[in-house]
Parts: C-alpha cells; sequence; structure tokens
C-alpha cells in the first residue's frame, strides 16, 4: 500500500486522486499541501484524507507519507523535487518535468543523487489502447517503425499560469508537445536517439507570448520520423489521436472523440461530458472511463509495482529530460526556421546506429519494389534487377 502526499488539488491532483483512489485501490492520500487553505481542506474532505497543508514541506515530511505526488504548476515542480530529495522520499511528477532539458536535468540529478525512486507521470503512454498497439509493435507486427505522428489538440488549458509564459515555461508545444513526442519516441523505440528536429510554431488566436499552434518532426537515428501537432485552438473537445506506420503494418488510435460512443441529447439534464468537451447539448462523444481511458489507472499501478519491485517505472525523470530536450530543439528550431540538433548531455540508449535500409529479394536476379493483385484479376510485379538498376514490370 502505498501512503501518498499529494502537491497542488486542481486539475490533475483530483484526476490523479480519483484514480489513486478509485474502484478498491490500496494506496492512499494521507496528506495534501495546496495553495490555498479553503482549497486543501476541501480535498481533504472529499477524499478522506487526515492531514491537509498550505506548506509544501509539511506534506512531504509527514511522518506517514512514503511518496511523493507532484501535481503543481511547471515552475514549482523543481522546488518540490529538491523537497523530495532533502526527505529522502520517493517522488512522481506530472509532465512537463521541466519547463526545459535544464531544469529537467538538475531534477534528474537531484534524484539519482540522493538515490530515490523517481517516476514521471506520462499517462498517454499508460492508455489501454497505447500499450496494446506498443505491444504489437514490439511484437514486430507492423515490421519496421517508420514514422509515428501523435496529435493533441483542444480548446486551451483552464488556470491562468497556463497562459504565462514565465510560469509555464512555453505554450502548447511544451504543455501538449510533451505527451506526443514520448508518444513517438515510445513507438520509434526509447533506446533510438533523437537527434534533430523542425518545427513551426506560431500565436494564431489567443493575446499570449506562447505559441497556441505548434507542429514539428524529429528525425531518429535509426531514419525513422516522429510527428506532433499540437494547439490550444482547436474547436470541438480534445482530440487524442496518433498513427504508426511501419514497413509491414499500420495502427490508428483515436483515444477521446469518436471513440464508438455517440450520444445526442436537447440539453435536458445535460452535465459534464468529458474532459475538454465544448457542449452538453446536441451530438456528443462521452468517454466511458476517462480515468482509465487516459491512462492513469496503469500509470500507477506501474509506478507501485516499481517501486514494490524495486525497479524502474516504464517512464522516469530520464525520460522527462529526453522530452524537454527534444522540446527545447524544437523551440530553437522554430525560431531559427532550420533544422537543430536535439543537445543531450545524457543519453542512456543506444550510439551510432545506423540507418536501416533493407532491400526484400525476389530471386537472384531481382528485388521486389511491389507485389499487386489487380482489377482484373493477374498478379503484378514490379522488380529492380541488382545488378543494372533497371525496373521491369512483369504480369504473372
Ligand atoms: N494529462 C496530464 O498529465 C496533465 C493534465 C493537466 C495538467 N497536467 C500538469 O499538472 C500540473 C498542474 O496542472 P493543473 O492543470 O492541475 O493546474 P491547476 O492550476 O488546476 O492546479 C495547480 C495546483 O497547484 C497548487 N499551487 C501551489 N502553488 C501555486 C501557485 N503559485 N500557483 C498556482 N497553483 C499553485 C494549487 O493547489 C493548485 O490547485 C502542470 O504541470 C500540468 O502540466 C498534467
Amino acid at each position: 500500500m502505498a501512503k501518498i502526499a499529494m502537491l497542488g488539488s486542481g486539475f490533475i491532483g483530483r484526476f490523479y486522486a480519483d484514480s489513486l483512489q478509485g474502484q478498491r485501490s490500496r494506496d492512499k492520500i494521507v496528506s495534501i499541501y495546496s495553495r490555498r487553505e479553503e482549497s486543501a481542506k476541501k480535498f481533504a474532505a472529499d477524499y478522506k484524507c487526515d492531514h491537509w497543508t498550505t506548506d509544501m514541506e509539511e506534506a512531504i515530511n509527514h511522518p506517514d507519507v512514503d511518496m511523493v505526488c507532484i501535481s503543481l504548476p511547471n515552475n514549482l515542480h523543481e522546488a518540490a523535487v529538491l523537497a523530495c530529495c532533502k526527505a529522502q522520499k520517493a517522488v512522481m511528477c506530472t509532465k512537463p518535468l521541466g519547463r526545459n532539458a535544464e531544469e529537467a536535468k538538475r531534477m534528474m540529478d537531484a534524484v539519482e543523487k540522493a538515490g530515490i525512486f523517481n517516476g514521471y507521470l506520462e499517462d498517454l503512454v499508460y492508455t489501454p489502447k497505447f500499450l496494446k498497439a506498443l505491444a504489437s509493435v514490439k511484437s514486430g507486427a507492423l515490421g519496421r517503425i517508420l514514422w509515428a505522428k501523435s496529435r493533441e489538440t483542444h480548446p486551451g488549458p483552464h488556470s491562468e499560469w497556463f497562459w504565462d509564459k514565465e510560469q509555464a515555461g512555453g505554450g502548447c508545444m511544451l504543455d501538449l508537445g510533451c505527451h506526443c513526442v514520448e508518444i513517438a519516441r515510445s513507438f520509434i523505440g526509447k533506446d533510438i536517439k533523437p537527434i534533430e528536429v523542425m518545427c513551426w510554431s506560431d500565436t494564431q488566436v489567443k493575446p499570449i507570448d506562447a505559441e497556441d499552434h505548434a507542429i514539428g518532426l524529429v528525425k531518429y537515428e535509426n531514419g525513422a520520423i516522429g510527428q506532433f501537432e499540437v494547439s490550444w485552438t482547436f474547436r470541438g473537445g480534445l482530440d487524442l489521436r496518433d498513427e504508426v506506420m511501419g514497413s509491414e503494418g499500420t495502427i490508428w488510435l483515436n483515444s477521446f472523440l469518436r471513440t464508438g460512443f455517440d450520444m445526442f441529447t436537447t440539453g435536458k439534464g445535460a452535465d459534464y461530458v468529458a474532459e475538454k468537451a465544448e457542449s452538453n447539448t446536441g451530438w456528443l462523444f462521452p468517454v466511458g472511463d476517462e480515468l482509465n481511458e487516459l491512462g492513469y489507472n496503469h500509470m500507477f499501478a506501474d509506478m507501485f509495482n516499481a517501486v514494490e519491485e524495486g525497479r524502474a517505472p516504464q517512464e522516469t525523470f530520464y525520460d522527462g529530460y529526453i522530452v524537454n530536450a527534444v522540446l527545447d530543439a524544437c523551440y530553437r528550431s522554430s525560431a531559427s526556421k532550420q533544422w537543430e540538433p536535439v543537445k543531450l548531455d545524457v543519453w542512456r540508449g543506444k550510439e551510432g546506429v545506423e540507418k536501416e535500409k533493407p532491400l526484400t529479394s525476389y530471386n537472384e536476379q531481382f528485388y521486389l519494389i511491389k507485389e499487386e493483385m489487380t482489377h482484373f484479376g493477374s498478379q503484378k510485379l514490379i522488380l529492380k534487377d541488382k545488378k543494372t538498376g533497371q525496373i521491369v514490370e512483369k504480369v504473372i
């Protein structure tokens, strides 16, 4: 049983708490820190938590607490992590780990020096659909992964600090791109080095200094390409979609809108529909179990199992650091309009991976380019002569 201190009682703190104490969970939030007394008290009452405080260190140092869950604005993650190191308490931190790679690296170095458990709460690589898709990719069902695309767009976050570049560290590219980068990186292989990025970002709609829309390409050392599409200006709810293309197959994932649950209401009795839904009348796309569909249940199960088994979880502060480093390069590319290298002071994956270009041999003389059954019933082959390079077509 994990005994948790929750830091932050806002949007994600409550989603996490619903997951942590959901169903017949053994795990319990035993202390809550919130900036304002009334929020701390309300959270403590809602989640039957005995201890509340407006002093962050008091929550971390509470004698019953063995694990800390950071659900604070981005600019407060580092101070919270350092306090956990001081108290020698296991720590899990929401995304993005840092506002930039420098901050993330300081957090990673601190937890590793302190020798404490560290988990990066990237829920979208724990959704049931993602886990199943990843297992298919790992089993080779898609062959060599060539392209992994992830899209997260919605009408914008719900608290003021997100819209302030200094507190948040960036706009939608950092806020949503961190999910997308880790999704694509997981499909391509977390041991494959992201080497350079090309990115466009702009502020198209909102009166803010940060970007509200961005699209980026992340090139990996083995030749695979990651792609993200993120926006705080999308209308119509929370759009979460991934696409993976391999030499032997394809996966399309739609995690939130249009997932097979369509509902119409004139508005009578209309209430909460799903995260960031923009309407509660007309045709709606509710989500059956948001906690599960968004990966929170599987994520916390991995975190607590990892602690009990004395292993690292699927997502650690190191992963958070890599994601921040990729996004730092995206901000540089967006400004320079050039491909920019991903600067990694720490890299623990493979080095010097060759770009793969396997040629499919058809017989001794030819490589196979394509094989197809035509609508008029004959089998067509497009082949390349291994010696001359000539491309020929054969109808069998
Ligand atoms: N899917 C996800 O993983 C996901 C979703 C949303 C948010 N997040 C992350 O969770 C973190 C918190 O986001 P949120 O949406 O819960 O924010 P929020 O504004 O709803 O909640 C932040 C909480 O932090 C506490 N706090 C302490 N000091 C504060 C200060 N100086 N200013 C503001 N709040 C202060 C308050 O208790 C507040 O309730 C962010 O890092 C965000 O990126 C993750």
